[in-house]
C-alpha cells in the first residue's frame, strides 16, 4: 500500500519538542517496516506563524513571506528526518518528482512546501495524486471535517463520511466566514476531487491514530470517499498490506 501522510506543523511540533517528532517518527517506520511506501508532508505551525508575522511587519511581501513559510516547513521536514534517520531521503524533496523518486527506491520521503501561494495541505494532495497513492491522510489538530469551526461553533457536527463533491462544498463554505479555519484548503480539496484518492482526516496529535487509520481504516475523524468507490478498501477487508 502507498500512503501519504500530512502532519500539521502544530501536530508535529507544537513547542519543538523532540518527543512528539520522536512519535510520529516510530508509527511512520512501523508502516514502512510492514510494507507501506509512505511519503510525508509536514506543516510550518506556529513557527511558521511567528516568522511570517515578524516579516509582514518589516514589509516583506506575500510571495516573500510564503516563502519564509515555505522554509520553516522543510525546516520541521528536517526534525522528522532526523528522527527517521537513514530510512529517510536525507533532505526534503523540493519537488513531487523527487519525493516519487525518493519513494520508487524505497526511502521515506518527508517534504515541506513546494510553491508559493499554497500550503501544505495541497502538496499532500498533489504529493497523493503524483505517486498515485492508495490513501491520503492529514493528521491536523482538529478531529475531522465539520460543518463549522468547531472551535467556533458549539453545535459544530462532524460529517462521518463525505464524498469528494461534498468535500470541496463544505470547505467553500467554511472558508467563505471569515476567521474559521478548515482542516484542509479548497486546494486541496479540489485536488483530491480530482484524483480520486481515498481520504482521511483525523486528530493527529496521538500519532498511533495514524497507523490505525492506515492499518485499518478505524479512526473518529471523517473518511473522504471518491464517487463510486467502495466505503471499505480491499486492502482494509483483505488484511493485504
Ligand atoms: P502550512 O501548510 O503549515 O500552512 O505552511 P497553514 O495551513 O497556514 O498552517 P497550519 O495548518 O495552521 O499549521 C505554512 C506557510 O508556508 C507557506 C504558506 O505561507 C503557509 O501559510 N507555504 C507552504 C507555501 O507558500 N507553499 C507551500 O507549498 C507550502
Amino acid at each position: 500500500m502507498k500512503v501519504v501522510v500530512s502532519i500539521g506543523g502544530s501536530v508535529l511540533a507544537p513547542d519543538l519538542g523532540s518527543e512528539r517528532v520522536r512519535a510520529h517518527a516510530d508509527v511512520i517506520e512501523d508502516l514502512a517496516a510492514e510494507g507501506c511506501t509512505v511519503g510525508t508532508v509536514v506543516g510550518g505551525g506556529g513557527v511558521a506563524r511567528e516568522y511570517i508575522g515578524a516579516a509582514r511587519e518589516l514589509g516583506a511581501n506575500e510571495i516573500e513571506l510564503d516563502d519564509i513559510g515555505i522554509d520553516v516547513t522543510r525546516l520541521n521536514a528536517r526534525l522528522l528526518i532526523a528522527a527517521l534517520g537513514e530510512q529517510a531521503a536525507p533532505s526534503p524533496p523540493e519537488d513531487y518528482e523527487a519525493a516519487g523518486a525518493a519513494m520508487h527506491r524505497g526511502d521515506i520521503a518527508v517534504m515541506g512546501g513546494v510553491t508559493p501561494g499554497q500550503t501544505t495541505d495541497a502538496v499532500s494532495a498533489a504529493l497523493a495524486e503524483y505517486v498515485n497513492a492508495d490513501l491520503l491522510v492529514y493528521a491536523t489538530s482538529v478531529p475531522g471535517v465539520f460543518s463549522d469551526d468547531p472551535n467556533e461553533v458549539a453545535d459544530a457536527r462532524r460529517y462521518d463520511e463525505l464524498t469528494a463533491g461534498e468535500l470541496v462544498d463544505v470547505i467553500a463554505g467554511l472558508e467563505m466566514n471569515a476567521g474559521s479555519s478548515a482542516p484542509v484548503d479548497l486546494l486541496a480539496a479540489k485536488l483530491i476531487e480530482r484524483s480520486g484518492v481515498r481520504t482521511i482526516v483525523l486528530d493527529g496529535t496521538e500519532p498511533e491514530r495514524i497507523a490505525d487509520a492506515v492499518r485499518y481504516g478505524d479512526h473518529d475523524g471523517t473518511d473522504i470517499i471518491p464517487e463510486g468507490a467502495d466505503d471499505q478498501m480491499t486492502y482494509w477487508a483483505s488484511d493485504e498490506r
